[in-house]
């Protein structure tokens, strides 16, 4: 629409004005806040932008080629795509407990990116590190000073802390919807700018046990059936998101094809939110329910059990870790 356009247009000439002709960096994390900042950022300054995006291994199926492919196709930003799973995986070998996960995971980026940060110095000084800060974050975060200091909750661990650097945050005065429809305005990929909320820990926290790439493929499978089949059903603006968990310490009988199974189970959390601050679970038609069941169940083989999380948040948090 012509005032969306605006909103892009403002956006980007406000970004001119604050970076000049100096160098910016931005992480993206899949996620349609990192990925609309950054789009204007690039239209601002273009090749003076370099993105990185870290690759840890625990996003869900068909995203890192969102932001790898599709995105840098529509925006041509200048990208470094970091392919970290082995480090994450191996720094995460074991690990059961949540917290525990989280911190790994939130150090883990960190030292990617300043590795990459070094890399991108080598070509000149940079001054500038673009986020994607909403304007609900800035109002929740006491106003904002424009230097970082971001919740580690809404973020892969969080930036360093000692990162000098100025901040620009192009959606600062944006709610949600509104950056949605930035996204639309600056052609991004649909899954991208629609993507319901995420956390930055991604997989690794949805898989109750250690993480291991066998059970990472198991979970990518599980959840791509799932979200498959809740869009198909036209659920997607109703659900406020719908975590798949898979339980991968736990086994059960079952019967699949000829024989006898003892397979994993996995748990559909599908919740209604207003801000996740409470949620309650969503009243999935039953129907759609025993679509995703049973092709969960034909379609991954080491899956044989899909049960559905009825509990209110609270008692319940949305992720299971
Ligand atoms: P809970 O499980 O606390 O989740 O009810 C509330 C919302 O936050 C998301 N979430 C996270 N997001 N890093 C994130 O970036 C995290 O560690 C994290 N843990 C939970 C969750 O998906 C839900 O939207």
């Amino acid at each position: 629409s012509w005032t969306m356009l605006n909103i892009v247009e403002d956006a980007v000439e406000a970004v001119r004005r604050q970076v000049g002709d100096g160098r910016a960096i931005c992480a993206l994390s899949g996620g349609v806040d990192s990925a609309v900042a950054a789009a204007i950022v690039q239209r601002a300054i273009g090749d003076r932008l370099t993105c990185v995006f870290v690759d840890h291994g625990l996003l869900r199926k068909g995203e890192a080629e969102q932001v790898e492919r599709d995105f840098v196709a529509v925006t041509g930003v200048k990208l470094r795509v970091v392919e970290a799973a082995d480090r994450f995986l191996k720094a995460l070998d074991g690990v059961t407990d949540p917290e525990e996960k989280r911190k790994i995971i939130g150090r883990e980026f960190i030292r990617v990116f300043e590795d990459e940060q070094r890399a991108i110095l080598a070509d000149g000084p940079v001054d500038f590190l673009v986020q994607g800060t909403l304007y609900p974050d800035v109002v929740e975060s006491g106003g904002g000073t424009g230097t970082a200091n971001i919740k580690s909750h809404h973020n892969v661990g969080g930036l360093p802390e000692d990162l000098q650097f100025q901040l620009v945050e192009p959606l600062r005065t944006l709610f949600k919807d509104e950056v949605r429809r930035a996204g639309e305005e600056l052609g991004l990929p649909a899954a991208m700018v629609w993507r319901q909320p995420f956390p930055g820990p991604g997989l690794g926290i949805r898989i109750i046990g250690a993480v291991t790439r066998d059970r990472l493929d198991i979970l990518r499978e599980a959840d791509a059936i799932a979200r498959e089949e809740l869009s198909r059903a036209g659920l997607d603006r109703e659900i406020w998101q719908c975590p798949v968990v898979l339980l991968a310490d736990v086994r059960s009988v079952g019967v699949q094809g000829d024989g006898r199974t003892y397979g994993h189970p996995v748990v559909l959390r599908p919740v209604t939110s207003e801000d996740a601050m409470t949620a309650d679970w969503a009243r999935v038609p039953y129907d759609v329910l025993s679509r995703i069941s049973t092709r969960i169940t034909n379609e991954v083989r080491e899956v044989n059990r899909v049960v559905v999380d009825v509990t209110s948040k609270p008692p319940g948090t949305i992720e299971w870790e």
